[in-house]
């Protein structure tokens, strides 16, 4: 194949997502609850990562086998659960970020629910002002907040040497804002309501991915899966 990326069309699209997630390893029963849970529950959830993006970060995290895991944007708390079920072997510290207080008040509810707390910290504020505040090296970071703040964080996480020379591995999400950083005509299943929205996104997340393949200190890979995901790693000294 010499394109990276199937013409599928919307229908085919969802049953490829079905096709994945059923052929891949489920996630935890607890983390299938809470996932069901948040999507009734917030008439947002959409920004919750799907089933298969929980059962990517289990793996992830088994195969990275991180001692400390940075998140940036920790809605319901979804992805910090699938964090923790991935580091069980290592017993990581997982550190996560938010600032909206429904969604800090929902995610300690739920790491109390799960008994999580050994090993969750959740730290309350904007996440540009706490990352300055954050100290020693991750070796797992994964960027899922607002689109517009991406580049900082990045430019941070680097700056700060926050992320670790060795094993390290930062992924950000949501880079391809429902289809529009790549072009206005891309997602016309986008509705009328969010489009704007999406657009002010995918504009200020093409400027960040544009700029961070420039950066000379890491090597960057954009990958066409979910809404597209890129992994940043330090190049060898
Ligand atoms: C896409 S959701 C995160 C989803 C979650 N990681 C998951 O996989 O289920 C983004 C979250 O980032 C939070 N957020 C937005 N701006 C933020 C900021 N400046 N600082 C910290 N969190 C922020 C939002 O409140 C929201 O809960």
């Amino acid at each position: 194949m010499l394109g990276s990326v199937l013409p599928f069309t919307e229908d085919v699209a969802d049953r490829v997502g079905e096709y994945c997630e059923t052929r891949s390893t489920q996630i935890p029963d607890a983390l299938r609850k809470h996932w069901e849970y948040t999507r009734g529950k917030f008439s947002d959830a959409d920004k919750m990562s799907s089933r298969l993006q929980g059962a990517w970060m289990i793996f992830t995290a088994k195969d990275r086998k991180p001692k400390r895991v940075l998140e940036i944007g920790c809605f319901s708390g979804y992805s910090a659960l699938a964090w923790y079920e991935g580091t069980k072997d290592t017993q990581a510290e997982i550190v996560t970020l938010e600032l909206s207080p429904k969604m800090i008040v929902a995610s300690r509810k739920a790491f109390q629910e799960y008994g999580v707390e050994d090993r969750v910290k959740l730290i309350e504020g904007p996440a540009d002002q706490t990352l300055k505040t954050l100290t020693g090296e991750f070796d797992l970071i994964f960027v899922d907040a607002n689109k517009d703040g991406y580049e900082n964080y990045v430019k941070t996480i680097l700056d700060q040497k926050l992320l670790s020379p060795t094993a390290s591995f930062c992924a950000t999400t949501v880079l391809f804002a429902r289809g529009l950083t790549i072009g206005p005509d891309c997602a016309p299943w986008v509705n009328d309501h969010v489009r704007q929205y999406w657009l002010n996104c995918g504009q200020a997340l093409d400027g960040f991915n544009t700029r961070l393949v420039q950066d000379p200190r890491v090597h960057v890979i954009v990958l066409p899966v979910f809404d597209g995901v890129s992994q940043i790693k330090w190049k060898e000294s």
